[in-house]
């Protein structure tokens, strides 16, 4: 009998290096963003010498760079200057105050008594390693809007209006997110904006022509393709652009070709499901995805915006909630905090 794992002879070979197409990579060259990453920068060197930071707030939408530019700053940072602490968090997976307490202290590689500390006394010991080693923590709260206790932001304020610990830069692509906050937190905090447009077609191009050339084999892409793919991509999103290559990449291979034809990326974005086609929804229900298009958002959120477009009771808006749920379009969270319970978080799935 075959061996199933036995190579398929047919299966050729474009992609050299698949982790350079996922999400996450890090790419070493970032182009189209030199005027923001030195912002950034910018924004950082005053608490390099213990002045106090301007405080930043970075928006933009989905697939613009955020993530990967600030990244790109905190790696330079820490070969530059062991001055300061820099604690990346993505509030989406960190969500609690103890949550992201818990990440500054990893990062500060303390050792923490076996019992469990109170979130005062967590907090009390970051201020102590600051104050005592003389570091201020840089704190990177990426996805703001997954954070479920603005009242971090005050108590870190509060903290700094003693003596200088922490610098924050807030992200996230929904940008009323900033005047949504309470009114002490943001004159302590005093956040200056900084717009991450979304990318131009000609930028994609560039974007992705870099990612190819290293990913793939020479002569399996041309800038045709490249083109087409840019010219597809949503909302200028470089996340989107990257996907796509990727997906056609590994629909040549299947197909046994040595090249990506545009058919293949063709192929790729018809089988992309349309939530409309695929699920039959209702009007409602696509007001929802919608609304959840640029993020995740809070079932008081959701109300709040959907009542304005289409007048629904609470009730009935929760129900096209579930359905959504059931159908595995959307996704939820609950969370327990502080003996708390939190109302439910929303997002695309
Ligand atoms: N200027 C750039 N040069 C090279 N690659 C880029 C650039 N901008 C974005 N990318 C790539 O595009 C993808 C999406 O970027 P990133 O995750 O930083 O977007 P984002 O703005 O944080 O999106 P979201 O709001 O959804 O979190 C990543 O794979 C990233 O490496
Ligand atoms: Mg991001």
């Amino acid at each position: 009998m075959s061996n199933y794992f036995d190579d398929n002879d047919t299966y050729s070979s474009i992609i050299i290096s698949e982790e350079i197409l996922l999400p996450d990579y890090l790419p070493d060259d970032l182009i189209h963003r030199n005027k923001e990453l030195q912002s950034i920068a910018d924004s950082i060197k005053p608490i390099i010498k213990k002045r106090t930071p301007d405080n930043l707030f970075i928006h933009g939408p989905s697939g613009s760079g955020k993530t990967c530019c600030i990244k790109h700053i905190l790696k330079q940072l820490s070969s530059y200057s062991t001055a300061i602490l820099p604690v990346y968090v993505n509030c989406w997976e960190n969500q609690t105050q103890m949550a992201i307490y818990n990440r500054i202290i990893e990062e500060m590689r303390l050792p923490l008594p076996r019992r469990g500390l109170a979130t005062d006394e967590i907090f009390s010991k970051i201020c102590e390693y600051a104050k005592n080693y003389k570091k201020p923590i840089l704190l990177v709260l990426d996805e703001l809007d997954g954070l479920r206790h603005m009242e971090l932001l005050y108590v870190v304020a509060r903290a700094n209006e003693k003596m200088l610990m922490f610098g924050i830069i807030g992200i996230s692509n929904n940008k009323e997110l900033l005047s949504k906050l309470d009114t002490r937190i943001r004159s302590s905090l005093r956040f200056s904006e900084m717009e991450f447009k979304h990318y131009s077609e000609e930028e994609l191009i560039s974007i992705l022509k870099l990612r190819a050339e290293k990913a793939l084999t020479k002569t399996s892409f041309d800038e045709r393709l490249l083109a087409k793919i840019a010219r597809s991509a949503e909302d200028g999103s470089a996340r989107i652009a990257i996907s796509l290559l990727w997906k056609s990449a590994k629909h040549a291979e299947k197909a046994g070709r040595a090249k990506i034809m545009l058919q293949d990326l063709e192929d790729i974005l018809s089988e992309q499901p349309s939530y409309k086609d695929e699920f039959n929804l209702s009007a409602e229900e696509l007001l929802i995805l919608e609304l959840l298009k640029n993020g995740k958002l809070q079932s008081s959120d959701i109300y709040d915006a959907f009542i304005k477009k289409i007048p629904k009771t609470k009730r009935q808006i929760r129900n096209y909630l579930d359905l959504l749920e059931k159908k595995g379009i959307i996704e939820s969270e609950k969370f327990e905090a502080d003996g708390i319970l939190r109302p439910k978080v929303f997002r695309l799935k």
